[in-house]
């Protein structure tokens, strides 16, 4: 069964496939010169993706991503539907229907963050995203999505899965925190469960964001004094929330403040931005960035498991 994947998976797609005792087959993606996409199932791609049920790996980030992503999923359903007819003429044009089953494993769904209609007139995106995709697919799998909540009435089944056992095992190893923290509300399950796996305590702060830039941690009593303790959420972005909640922490007695995510996307200079706030930073690989040290390749090859049972 292969796993094939676009020019946002193909580092994930290496190490899920043997997860799943598959073949990574790389499908083509480039760009034009003026920045639109082009994709195609290689000739000697056409085999492997019509034996079998497909999974494709590929991120909705950046905006190109969503777009390569939708043109992916086609180019697999019309190769397994058997329809290869194209202008030059090259055989062959047709070949019998071998049925769907494409799978869609998402390591970062871009978008995730507009789950909500905050304001009137606004799209809700992280469901429109998730819309368009299921029209090419029969099932995702999303790794630690900010509110699955937003997917609920989505035509195809989704597994929400998350990395925190890994994020867990990172922070066992390298780090042994005495505290886990969710910096606000929305990131609780997460943390606790990064806590419970490690058996550490835990506790979160009460976050108020001003405006994109600007967060306001309201003070808790936390008993973090001569503590090392590690913040955890599902993604950082440019670190302002880190930065401030560390900031709380080390108010409060912390020793050391570790940093750890699923999605690192890093903008703005995030990167130098934490290197002033706290002693660590460890990321899954869901996007590509310099801190990525977790694997998001076990927790996608759960949810596939589950959704291809
Ligand atoms: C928001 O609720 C998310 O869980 C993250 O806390 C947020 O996106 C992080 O953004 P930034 O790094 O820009 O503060």
């Amino acid at each position: 069964m292969p796993v094939v994947s676009g020019s946002s998976g193909r580092a994930v797609a290496d190490i899920l496939a043997p997860l799943l005792d598959m073949q990574h087959v790389p499908l083509l993606s480039r760009k034009f010169p003026d920045g639109e996409g082009y994709v195609r199932v290689p000739s000697d791609a056409i085999e492997s993706v019509r034996c079998e049920p497909v999974v494709l790996v590929s991120n909705t980030y950046p905006d190109s991503g969503i777009l390569e992503t939708i043109l992916l999923l086609k180019a697999i359903g019309d190769v397994r539907k058997g329809d290869l007819s194209n202008y030059k003429g090259k055989e062959p044009q047709k070949l019998p229907d071998v049925g769907s089953e494409v799978y869609l494993a998402i390591p970062y769904y871009g978008y995730s963050r507009q789950d909500k209609r905050f304001s009137p007139g606004e799209a809700i995106s992280a469901r429109v995203i998730g819309e368009m995709l299921a029209n090419y697919c029969d099932g995702m799998v999303i790794l630690d999505l900010h509110a699955p909540e937003v997917l609920k009435e989505i035509s195809v089944p989704v597994e929400f899965v998350s990395s925190m056992p890994e994020i867990a095992d990172r922070l066992r190893s390298e780090v042994n925190p005495d505290f886990v923290l969710s910096p606000d509300k929305g990131a609780i399950d997460r943390a606790k469960e990064v806590a419970t796996i490690g058996g550490w305590e835990f506790s979160y702060l009460e976050k108020t964001r001003i405006d994109a830039h600007t967060i306001e941690h309201s003070p808790k009593d936390l008993d973090v004094n001569g503590k090392t303790v590690a913040i955890v959420d599902d993604m950082i972005s440019t670190g302002g929330t880190i930065c401030r909640a560390s900031d709380a922490l080390r108010r409060q007695g912390a020793t050391a403040v570790h940093a750890a995510c699923t999605h690192g996307l890093f903008t703005a200079g995030a990167i130098s931005r934490l290197s002033n706030h706290v002693d660590g930073v460890h990321s899954s690989d869901s996007l590509p960035n310099p801190r990525a040290v977790v694997s998001s390749a076990p927790a996608l090859a759960r949810g596939l498991q589950n959704l291809m049972k």
